[in-house]
């Protein structure tokens, strides 16, 4: 009998490590993202303020890139049990590619922002954006040029906390998928899972920061062991 056999509401928390088959940089490991740029540089509102063209520029690359990407087959699978399963199912993304969406995924909540999306400081309506920021566009609503990307940055609160606890509260089981465990609040969900009571389990490459705190961790490439996760779940 496995962990999971008797859950009916389940929260996937997901990070870099889902898109990492994708040919999506990862953060923190060898040759990821933060070892090529300083996070003071390009993800702070005060990197923002101090040289706007650099950190505008880091993102418009980012937002191109992300959409020459496609879904792997964790994000597949991951599709697959948000359709089938038929308790509750939230996926709670670190990430801001849309690859969970690409899949097929309906049931996402994307905590630290979308690369897809603009956000007008003018008049705070948030537009979707596939195009570049650096010529400093027009908002489509208030007209203002002074869109940003729609990301959450070091030292900004990342959104949809109340949903994210609310469904942790009613979850019994939940389930970190390819992330660090070292950026918070996310990194802090699997102990407050744990002190309500859900069971807990990891999927990573290799242990996380937070490994220890799992019921069960389970060890590989997404691309694998998500799908064997949830042909489990479902029943083969
Ligand atoms: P990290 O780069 O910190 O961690 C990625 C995790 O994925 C590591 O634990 C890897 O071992 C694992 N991993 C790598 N390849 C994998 C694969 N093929 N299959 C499974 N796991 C794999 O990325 P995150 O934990 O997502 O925040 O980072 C969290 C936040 O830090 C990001 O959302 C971003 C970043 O700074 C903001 O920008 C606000």
């Amino acid at each position: 009998m496995t962990i999971m056999t008797g859950s009916r509401n389940i929260v996937i928390l997901t990070g870099a490590g889902v898109s990492a088959e994708s040919g999506i940089d990862t953060f923190r490991d060898a040759g990821g993202l933060w070892e090529k740029h300083r996070v003071e540089d390009v993800a702070t509102p005060e990197a923002f303020a101090r040289d706007p063209e650099l950190v505008l520029r880091f993102y418009d690359m980012r937002r191109k890139a992300i959409q020459t990407k496609q879904p792997n087959a964790a994000h597949e699978a991951l599709a697959r049990l948000d359709r089938e399963w038929d308790g509750d199912l939230l996926i709670v993304t670190q990430n801001v590619d849309d690859l969970h969406e690409r899949a097929g995924a309906r049931n996402v909540l994307h905590m630290h922002g979308t690369h897809l999306n603009a956000w007008c400081t003018a008049c705070d309506v948030r537009s979707r954006w596939t195009g570049t920021l650096i010529e400093r566009p027009p908002c489509p609503d208030c007209g203002e040029p002074a869109l940003r990307p729609d990301v959450v940055w070091f030292g900004e609160m990342p959104y949809e906390m109340e949903r994210i606890y609310t469904a942790l509260r009613s979850a019994d089981l939940f389930v970190s998928i390819g992330t660090s465990g070292a950026v918070y609040p996310a990194a802090g969900f699997v102990r407050d899972a744990r002190n309500l009571g859900v069971e807990t389990l990891e999927l990573n490459l290799e242990p996380s920061q937070g490994s220890h705190w799992f019921d069960e961790a389970r060890h590989g490439p997404a691309s694998q062991i998500v799908p064997s996760w949830v042909d489990e779940l479902l029943g083969g």
